[in-house]
């Protein structure tokens, strides 16, 4: 059987700061194969960006890998040098468009020259091939193609945020992870970047990690998807799995509060309580402090991330994931007499 396009196994990833280490992401473990979409989903703060920014060998000057490994076809890449990175991952296997696109284009390039570099140090195309392939990613995100020789500070943030996405697909990466792809565009242009990823994967077979704290947009737009809460990836599966059937509390609660197509009816839940900072090694479920179930085992030790019902790409990391369903279920129908239902 080949290895998976991209395979993340107990990843854990820190940053040091003056209080000690900060534990942004914890034993992270998540699949994507060739042409899938794959959502990552969460409140601010759980460890997104971290992951985004690991996966292409991107993260802080305060930021490591802990532990745990990052492959790529088969290939460890979570220790590669700088240059291992630039010239064997980034543009031309994995690449990300940055929640912060702002700060990603060099200043003082103009446009052309920046994507002539990138082109000439992955692929032996001439300086015009390169320069006609960069016209058409243009066309393709809805930029006039002659103003590719115009600096950073001459486009408007969502006109930025389009040339950052031109230089993600400029080499047909095979992957694409898209960090909150659409906050700093307008809900049209929103639609039409998501159409423009969705006509790539047609037509090269794209994967994408699609990062969002919206968990309806990744229900419609994604294969799978993993929910991540407070550095922990708390579930994930197929977005089958996961609307139809979620078995962490977290991702019970966080489908409730928000809308459902299908039920615009359904009253939107809220989730107390605010997740906790993680300093140094984990040794408790995150959800602990919010999660309506919590019994002593949870604060005792870190649940594992485990198959549900036997299903290996179906995993929950809590130790109720059995009963959660149906305490969700006692807890939502009022008793007969009257009562709290408990
Ligand atoms: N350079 C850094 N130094 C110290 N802590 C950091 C650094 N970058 C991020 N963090 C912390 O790591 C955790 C995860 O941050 P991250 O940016 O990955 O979250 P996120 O899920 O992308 O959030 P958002 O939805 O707001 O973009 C947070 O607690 C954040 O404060
Ligand atoms: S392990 Fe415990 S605290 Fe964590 S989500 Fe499951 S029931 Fe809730
Ligand atoms: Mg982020």
């Amino acid at each position: 059987m080949s290895a998976p396009l991209l395979e993340v196994e107990d990843l854990t990833i820190q940053y040091s700061t003056s209080e000690g280490p900060v534990t942004a992401v914890s034993n992270a473990s998540f699949t994507v194969d060739r042409s899938e979409y794959f959502g990552l989903v969460g409140e601010s703060g759980c460890g997104k960006s971290t992951i985004a920014k690991a996966l292409v060998g991107g993260l802080d000057d305060n930021g490591y890998v802990e532990s745990g490994t990052i492959s790529l076809r088969g290939t460890e890449i979570q220790d590669f040098s700088e240059r291992e990175w630039n010239e064997e991952v980034r543009w031309d296997d994995i690449s990300l468009i940055p929640q912060s696109s702002m700060n990603s284009l060099d200043p003082l390039g103009r446009m052309s020259d920046q994507a002539v570099e990138i082109a000439q140090t992955h692929t032996d195309m001439t300086r015009e091939e390169a320069l006609d392939r960069f016209r058409e990613l243009f066309e393709i995100v809805g930029l006039q193609p002659e103003r590719i020789d115009e600096y950073p500070h001459q486009f408007s943030g969502g006109m930025s945020q389009r040339v950052i996405i031109a230089l993600a697909l400029y080499l047909d990466p095979d992957l694409i992870i898209a960090d909150e792809p659409t906050t700093a565009l307008d809900v049209i242009m929103q639609d039409q970047v998501f159409r423009h990823l969705d006509q790539l994967r047609d037509e090269f077979d794209t994967s994408m990690i699609l990062i969002t704290h919206d968990i309806s947009l990744v229900f419609e737009s994604c294969d799978s998807m993993a929910v991540m809460h407070a550095g922990q990836i708390a579930e994930t599966g197929s977005v089958f799995d996961l609307y139809d059937e979620p078995r962490h509390p977290y991702s019970i609660l966080l489908q409730e509060s928000f809308p459902d197509v299908s039920d615009p009816e359904r009253e939107l839940g809220t989730i107390d309580g605010t997740p906790p900072q993680l300093f140094g090694d984990v040794s408790e479920c995150s959800f602990a402090d919010r999660c309506p179930w919590a019994v002593e085992e949870c604060t005792a030790s870190e649940p594992p991330l485990e198959p549900i019902d036997g299903n290996p790409d179906h995993r929950g990391a809590c130790f109720r994931r059995d009963e959660v369903h149906e305490l969700y279920e006692r807890d939502r129908t009022p008793s007969p007499a009257g009562g709290d239902g408990a």
